[in-house]
C-alpha cells in the first residue's frame, strides 16, 4: 500500500547519522558514518521523517564562494516517485543560490532525470571502476596536498582532504605535481581524488595507489582521465557504472579539469 503520511522536513544532526546510514546502505552505497558527519559538520543535510523513520535525504556542501556540491539524494523504495527527491534537491539548490553559489553534482542514472527536470545540465561523464588492491606497499601519511587539489578542482577542499586523512586506514601517495588519496569506505577503499600534471604521472599515481590499497577498491574516473582505462584493465579492474557530472548556474567545470583525473567520489566531487 502506498504511504499516506506527510513526512516532516528536518535538518539532520549527528544523532540522525545511524538512520541516514540505513538509507545509504539500502541504496548499496559506500559511504560511512564519517562521511555523513562531514556533510552535517561542513554543510547541511535535509531529511524527511515519518513517525517510523527517515525516508529521504539530500546533502549540500559549500566549496568556497563560487559553487557547492549536492549529494546523498536518497529516497527509500516505498516513498519514491512522490516528489521527495525533487523537494529536498530544491532545498539544496536554494541553500546554495541564496549564497550566490552554483550547484554541481554527480548523478546516477536514476538521479539524472530528477536533476534535469530541475534545470541541471551535463558537464562531463564519470566512470566507476572496481577491482582489488595489491596490498603490498605500506604507505606513509603525508600532509594533504590541498593546494594541488584546489587548483585542479577549482575550490579549496582542504577541510575535506584533512578529514579523509585523519581516518584510520587513509593514505596519500604523492609525486611531483600530483597525488592520489585512499580512504576506506563501507564496502571498498575509494581511490580519489587523483590529481596529476600529465598522463604519465597519473598512471604512476594510479599504480601506486592500487599497490597501497588492500581488498575491494573503487575508483571514479572523470572523462578527462579516460587515458587511465587501459591501466585499470591491466590491473584487473572492470567498468561498473556511469555518472553524469551536472551543474545548475554555471556552464563549465571549475578549476583545471585536465588535472583532475579521478573524483573524491560522486558524493564529494
Ligand atoms: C533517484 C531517486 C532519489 C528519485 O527519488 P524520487 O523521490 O522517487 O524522485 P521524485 O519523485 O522527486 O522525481 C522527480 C522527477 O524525476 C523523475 N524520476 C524519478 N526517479 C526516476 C527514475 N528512476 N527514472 C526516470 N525518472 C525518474 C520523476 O518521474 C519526476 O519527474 P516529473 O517531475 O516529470 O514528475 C530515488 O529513486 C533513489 O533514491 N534512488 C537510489 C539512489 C540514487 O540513485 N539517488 C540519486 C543520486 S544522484
Amino acid at each position: 500500500m502506498a504511504p499516506t503520511e506527510v513526512p516532516q522536513r528536518i535538518e539532520l544532526t549527528p544523532a540522525n547519522i545511524p538512520d541516514a546510514e540505513k538509507l545509504s546502505i539500502e541504496a548499496g552505497w559506500n559511504q560511512t558514518a564519517a562521511d555523513w558527519a562531514v556533510f552535517i559538520k561542513y554543510g547541511k543535510v535535509f531529511g524527511l521523517l515519518t513517525q517510523d523513520r527517515l525516508v529521504a535525504t539530500a546533502a549540500v556542501l559549500p566549496y568556497g564562494e563560487e559553487f557547492g556540491w549536492i549529494s546523498m539524494v536518497i529516497v527509500t523504495a516505498a516513498w519514491r516517485l512522490r516528489g521527495l527527491a525533487r523537494r529536498l534537491t530544491g532545498d539544496c539548490i536554494e541553500n546554495l543560490r541564496s549564497a550566490g553559489r552554483a550547484a554541481l553534482l554527480d548523478a546516477t542514472q536514476d538521479g539524472a532525470a530528477v536533476y534535469a527536470a530541475l534545470g541541471f545540465a551535463p558537464l562531463c561523464t564519470m566512470q566507476r571502476w572496481t577491482g582489488t588492491g595489491r596490498g603490498n606497499a605500506p604507505v606513509p601519511r603525508h600532509d594533504e596536498p590541498a593546494r594541488l587539489d584546489a587548483e585542479a578542482f577549482g575550490a579549496d577542499r582542504g577541510f575535506l582532504l584533512g578529514n579523509f586523512l585523519s581516518r584510520p586506514g587513509a593514505a596519500a601517495v604523492t609525486r611531483p605535481g600530483g597525488f592520489a588519496l585512499l580512504r576506506p569506505g563501507r564496502l571498498a577503499t575509494q581511490i580519489g581524488p587523483i590529481v596529476a600534471p600529465d598522463a604519465d604521472r597519473a598512471r604512476d599515481l594510479l599504480d601506486a595507489a592500487i599497490d597501497a590499497a588492500s581488498g575491494p577498491v573503487i575508483v571514479d574516473i572523470l572523462q578527462q582521465g579516460a587515458t587511465l582505462a587501459p591501466r585499470l584493465e591491466a590491473a584487473g579492474f572492470a567498468h561498473r557504472r556511469s555518472f553524469l557530472r551536472m551543474a545548475l548556474g554555471r556552464d563549465r567545470l571549475p578549476g583545471v579539469p585536465a588535472r583532475l583525473l579521478a573524483a573524491a567520489g560522486p558524493e564529494f566531487g
